[in-house]
């Protein structure tokens, strides 16, 4: 029942699909502990069949301590219990498949958790067989840890083990040791893990921290970050020039990439956080393919106005090695909730951007119904990263709080008390609400979603900016089905409606719902309001 369209064409399916980040923890509760499910995944199917996305994307869902909410791995071929189990993961796979919607899971190879089996022998005994399977080594000479690494969690990256008298490397939490991707041995017990998966039938992976995953062979010293400052977190006390990123990355890249070419259409997008022309080099190459979707967070960041947009979207375009298909992110459970940091009316407009853009766009759980900035109470914050360096706003909870399904009680994500807050208008801003409006952002959503499988343009067609009044980011989509034109207010104010000369034009979406701008595209964008035209050639 996977959608026709893409096992008809000639590309491959991700190309014109959409991808929805379920975060499962937040997603939808069925067993009634507060924490989200599997089962519960599988009774909201519903939600992302009527949003009109192809695949889901769920965050790590195995045995896990959850010192890092499940990206601290203790058994890579099972289901945490919390979440269920795996005849509960086949159904909710065969389900996904039967409703026409692909499952990628997310493969967290840099790490595992400090209870995995695989450390526990390693941190048994020097001579241990799985000694090598992680990164072990003797203090500094004049003592404490054998290099300035530092930890994306904060204080240095390396924990010192009493019983064997020696250090082991973490790149996240002292619970997350940093596995030894140079052992040929990881890379065959790595390799079967993503075998157990695919050979279940999953559609591919969301790969954790790709660029860590090789580091410096001499474990040299990083570089001090000139730039640094105390607020940025410790993290950004050195650059990463020896911890991450390393050249050997992209051998290693490739060949996950030909293990899931040997199932055919398998997608692997990789989490990769690098400046634009280090990132490209993770599509690989002709001869050697990378991952399919080096994912572009460009627009976590970027200040939110047209020429920066402009740029980004020109740079990135520009930068894109030969035969490399684009994505888009715009929000994910670790940035902060992109309603808050624009603001709901931005938020439309964001949307109408996202799914416009050239290439495939992953959005995040919540974001279709505009979930803002959720403040945290102090006694509830759960995320490592807050707790281990508090005050700084690092946080990343506000973006994990959960889904709200109904006015019911707790949103109808739980029947008890939900392990994280719900945001403080769950009352209204919840799916069956805004299902019923139609002005509703989550209205918008599916308009926009149904558009892009109406319109090759959208889906798959070329781009191209054009200029346009300040605050205003203008671009045509085209394929030989059709042309259409993208014009996006940026500013609380009127703006000027940019045309293309010498076209006609019907509207197809206003985030404003209906569009007074003529047939031939005069008239103006009001404040925040983006539109999609059909242009057509002048009679
Ligand atoms: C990725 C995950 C993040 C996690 C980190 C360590 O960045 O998205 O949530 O803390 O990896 O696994």
């Amino acid at each position: 029942m996977i959608d026709a369209r893409a096992e008809a064409g000639a590309r491959p399916w991700w190309e014109s699909a959409v991808i929805y980040q379920v975060y499962p923890r937040s997603f939808m509760d069925a067993d009634g502990d507060g924490v989200g499910d599997l089962a519960g995944i599988r009774a909201r199917l519903d939600h992302l069949v009527d949003l009109g996305v192809d695949a889901m994307w769920l965050s790590p869902i195995f045995p896990s301590p959850m010192a890092d909410f499940g990206y601290d791995v203790a058994d890579y071929c099972a289901v945490d219990p919390v979440f269920g189990d795996l005849a509960g993961f086949d159904a909710l796979l065969a389900e996904a498949h039967w409703r026409g919607l692909r499952v990628l899971l997310d493969f967290v190879p840099n790490h595992t958790s400090d209870q995995h089996p695989w450390f526990i022998a390693s941190r048994s005994s020097r001579d241990d067989s799985r000694r090598d399977w992680y990164i072990w080594r003797d203090p500094a000479p004049g003592g404490g840890p054998p290099n300035n690494w530092t930890s994306d969690m904060g204080g240095s990256a390396w924990a010192f083990d009493e019983a064997t008298g020696q250090y082991y490397l973490h790149a996240f939490l002292r619970e997350q040791p940093d596995l030894n991707w140079r052992n040929p041995a990881v890379r065959e017990a790595m390799r079967e893990v993503m075998r157990f998966w695919f050979d279940r039938g999953v559609d591919g992976f969301r790969i954790d921290v790709l660029w860590h995953c090789i580091k410096d062979e001499g474990l040299r010293d990083n570089p001090a970050n000139p730039a640094f400052e105390a607020w940025m977190g410790e993290k950004h006390k050195v650059l990463q020039t020896h911890s991450a990123n390393q050249p050997e990355i992209h051998e290693l890249a490739h060949a996950m990439r030909r293990l899931a070419d040997e199932y055919g259409d398998r997608l692997l997008v990789g989490e990769i956080c690098l400046p634009l022309d280090q990132l490209m080099h993770y599509y690989g190459t002709a001869a050697a393919p990378g991952v399919h979707l080096p994912f572009n967070f460009q627009l976590f960041e970027a200040p939110w106005d047209a020429a920066t947009l402009a740029r980004i979207i020109r740079e990135y375009e520009a930068a894109l090695p030969p035969g490399g298909w684009p994505n888009w992110v715009l929000g994910s459970h670790d940035s902060p909730r992109l309603a808050g940091r624009i603001g709901e009316a931005q938020a439309r407009v964001a949307a109408m951007l996202l799914l416009t853009l050239r290439g495939t766009p992953t959005l995040y759980q919540g974001d279709e119904i505009g979930i803002g900035r959720v403040e945290i109470p102090p006694d509830r914050i759960r995320d490592p990263q807050d707790l281990r360096q508090p005050g700084l706003g690092l946080g990343r909870d506000g973006a994990r709080t959960p889904m709200a399904w109904s006015a019911g009680p707790q949103g109808g994500f739980t029947r008890a008390e939900p392990w994280l807050p719900l945001h403080a208008d769950w009352r209204s801003r919840n799916v069956a609400t805004q299902a019923t409006e139609p002005g509703s952002l989550l209205s918008l959503y599916r308009r926009l979603l149904a558009l892009r499988r109406q319109h090759p343009a959208l889906a798959t067609g070329t781009i191209a900016l054009c200029e346009a009044a300040p605050d205003v980011l203008a671009y045509t989509r085209e394929s030989e089905a059709g042309r259409l034109f993208v014009a996006l207010n940026l500013s609380h104010a009127p703006r000027p409606m940019p045309m293309p000369a010498g076209m006609a034009a019907e509207c197809l979406c206003s985030t404003h719902g209906a569009w007074p701008g003529d047939g031939a595209g005069q008239g103006a964008l009001r404040s925040d309001e983006g539109v999609i035209l059909r242009l057509e050639a002048r009679p």
